[in-house]
Parts: structure tokens; C-alpha cells; sequence
């Protein structure tokens, strides 16, 4: 068959642009990390400029600020001789607290990135790599670019759309947030219900270390606390338990569920967040499940692969086998409570 050239342009079109922002990524990391955004946010600059507003050497800075103007992060004023940051530019990349900040999302991806040598190996191996396996920039990248979503989401909206479930934490509830990573989501629910107690837990140490901290900071004492325990053998009693996006990460997410189960007062319920994602692989062809496909296979699947059973579910697993893995695990009560474009948030009891 004779090759159409027309199609063969637009996709080195489609390639050109996702070049750009694959290469792109590293300075977006970068002007995060050595303040450039946020310098430039304090009004329009020059190389020169923001240079010095930032400590930095001017020859990478000017190289960077072009790139960035040709990527649509910064914008470029050619009469003045200044870049800047539109209000919405900023918002995005400054405003830690937004839920458009997307600072996190790339230290994430860069870092995991950096990793793919090691999941390459495991392609052929068929061997898992372990979250812990990865850089500190993933862990730190993760807490990030999720706590904005669950800053605007989590007590507004998601523990309202759990059947009973804020009205036991505002009388005093027993809660985990299993998974926790760097604790983002204890932290919000604990600074909403101060009558309730939180624990979270974590198999990574240096999670549990940061989620620990975190705490301390927040002036939160003794309602929270953050041990490490697998999802398997967490202690306690709950009427809250939490999955926040980590489910899909576990080698044997039956096990874990019959761990809830077991770990669940009578009345409690299982809040499972996971990813947004249909059960079909046509239903997740579009720009967000190209990012979730892309980390569940640099990420999720090879954490799950490094544990025992090694089921990895992915990170686009959908409802259906969300629901046959609590049917496995002999929950009877299952229901996609709500959902954001990036998540689906399911209420589960026995
Ligand atoms: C994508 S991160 C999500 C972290 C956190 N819940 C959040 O939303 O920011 C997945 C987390 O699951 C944890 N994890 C993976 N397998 C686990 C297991 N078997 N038991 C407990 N935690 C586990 C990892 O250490 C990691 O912190």
C-alpha cells in the first residue's frame, strides 16, 4: 500500500510538538527548581535581570527564557526586551496551592524518566521496580501534584459523596489513609475534623518520614499519625479507610482489600480514589490517558510487579475491575460515589 503523505506530515507534525515537550520537561524542572518562574513573576525581565533577581548565570537563563517563550510557559515583549508571566502563566506555574499548578506533574514525570533504564531492564526480565526504587523527586513530585486536587476536592465534594461518612468524621471518627505517600490527603481531612483521629500508613520509610514531618509542621499533635505498614497488615480499627491513588501500585490488591475489610468497624466505609479512566483501553485513547498509560508503565505496573502476586492492575484499570477485586475480596457494597476529570472516587463496605 502506497504510504499518504499527507498523513505521514501530520504525524511528524504531532512528533515535532511532543519532541519539544519531552525536551521541554527538563527546563520546566529546572526554572522550578532554581526559581526562575518565580522571579519573573515579581514583574518583566531581561536575561540580565532575571539573573540576578535569581543567583543564576545569565547565558543559560537567556536560552531558557527563548525556549520557554517558544513552549507558551513565558511571554516575550520583543519591543521592551522582556519576558514575563501572564496572571494565568503564573498561576500555573507558581501558585503551589492551584489546582492548574502543574510544577509537580513534570518534577514527577522528569524523575521518572530518569528511572526508565531500570523499567527497560525489567521489560525484559518481566521483574518488577519498586516505588522505592525510584528518585526522591518522584515521591516529592507526587505529593505535589496531587495535594491541589485534593485540596479543591476532598472535604468539598468527595467525603460528602460517601453515605454518612462526614457527619461521623465531624462527630469524632477513627481514620486511615493507607498508601499515604507524603500524607497530603490525612493532612486535609485532619485540618477539616479536628474531633477525628488519622493515621496513615506507608511501606515506603522516607514517605512515612516526610508525611511525619508535614504533620509536625501543620501543628496537628497527636490525631495524626504516620507509621510504616504494608497495605497487608496495617494495625487498627477504622470507620474510615482511604486509598488515595495507590491501590493500582500494590502487588496484591485483593489481599489489601480483605486487609480492609478486616480492619473496618461495623458501619465503616472504604473510600477507594484511583485514576480516572474507562474500562476500555478505546475509552483512555485521549491526552490524559496517555499520561496515565505512560506512568502506570514507568511507574505503577513495575511497583506492583516488584510485590508479592504482582497483579498489576495499572493505573487506567476503570470500574469493572475495581469492582471485580472487591468482589474478590468479599465486599458485597460498591458504588462510584463521584468523579473529577482525574479521578474516580468509589464508597465500599461489606
Ligand atoms: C502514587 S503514590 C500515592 C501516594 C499518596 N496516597 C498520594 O495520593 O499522594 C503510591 C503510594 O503507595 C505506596 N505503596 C505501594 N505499595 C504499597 C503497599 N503494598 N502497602 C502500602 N503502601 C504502598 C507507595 O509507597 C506510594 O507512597
Amino acid at each position: 500500500m502506497a504510504i499518504d503523505p499527507d498523513k505521514v506530515h501530520e504525524f511528524v507534525n504531532k512528533a515535532v510538538g511532543d519532541l519539544g515537550a519531552a525536551i521541554g520537561a527538563a527546563l520546566v524542572v529546572i526554572g522550578d527548581k532554581l526559581g526562575l518562574y518565580r522571579g519573573l513573576k515579581e514583574g518583566p525581565a531581561t536575561s540580565e535581570e532575571l539573573a540576578e533577581r535569581t543567583g543564576t548565570a545569565e547565558r543559560y537563563v537567556r536560552e531558557w527564557l527563548a525556549a520557554q517563550a517558544a513552549a507558551g510557559y513565558v511571554s516575550y515583549d520583543a519591543e521592551a526586551g522582556r519576558y514575563f508571566l501572564t496572571e494565568e502563566q503564573a498561576e500555573c506555574l507558581t501558585n503551589e496551592e492551584s489546582p492548574a499548578c502543574v510544577l509537580g506533574g513534570f518534577q514527577s514525570m522528569v524523575s521518572a524518566v530518569r528511572t526508565s533504564p531500570k523499567v527497560m531492564d525489567a521489560f525484559r526480565t518481566g521483574k518488577g521496580v519498586g516505588w522505592h526504587e525510584h528518585e526522591p523527586d518522584l515521591f516529592l513530585g507526587t505529593e505535589r501534584f496531587f495535594r491541589p486536587g485534593y485540596n479543591a476536592n476532598l472535604v468539598s465534594s468527595w467525603i460528602p459523596s460517601l453515605e454518612g461518612v462526614r457527619e461521623r468524621l465531624e462527630a469524632g471518627a477513627t481514620v486511615a489513609d493507607v498508601g499515604c505517600g507524603h500524607g497530603a490527603s490525612t493532612i486535609i481531612l485532619a485540618k477539616a475534623f479536628p474531633k477525628s483521629k488519622f493515621r496513615g500508613f506507608d511501606y515506603h520509610r522516607p514517605s512515612v518520614e516526610a508525611a511525619s514531618e508535614r504533620a509536625r509542621q501543620a501543628g496537628l499533635g497527636d490525631r495524626v499519625r504516620f507509621d510504616v505498614a504494608s497495605a497487608k497488615d496495617y494495625p487498627g480499627e477504622y470507620d474510615l479507610v482511604a486509598f488515595f491513588d495507590c491501590l493500582h501500585d500494590m502487588g496484591d490488591p485483593v489481599g489489601a482489600a480483605v486487609h480492609v475489610r478486616e480492619s473496618l468497624k461495623p458501619e465503616g466505609t472504604w473510600m477507594l480514589v484511583e485514576p480516572f479512566a474507562g474500562d476500555r483501553v478505546e475509552d483512555n485513547l485521549n491526552p490524559l490517558g496517555r499520561i496515565f498509560y505512560s506512568a502506570s508503565t514507568l511507574i505503577c505496573c513495575p511497583a506492583s510487579l516488584s510485590q508479592e502476586v504482582g497483579a498489576a492492575l495499572g493505573a487506567q484499570a476503570g470500574e469493572t475491575r475495581m469492582r471485580e477485586v472487591m468482589n474478590r475480596a468479599g465486599f458485597r457494597h460498591f458504588r462510584r460515589a463521584t468523579e473529577t476529570p482525574f479521578n474516580l472516587v468509589f464508597e465500599i463496605r461489606p
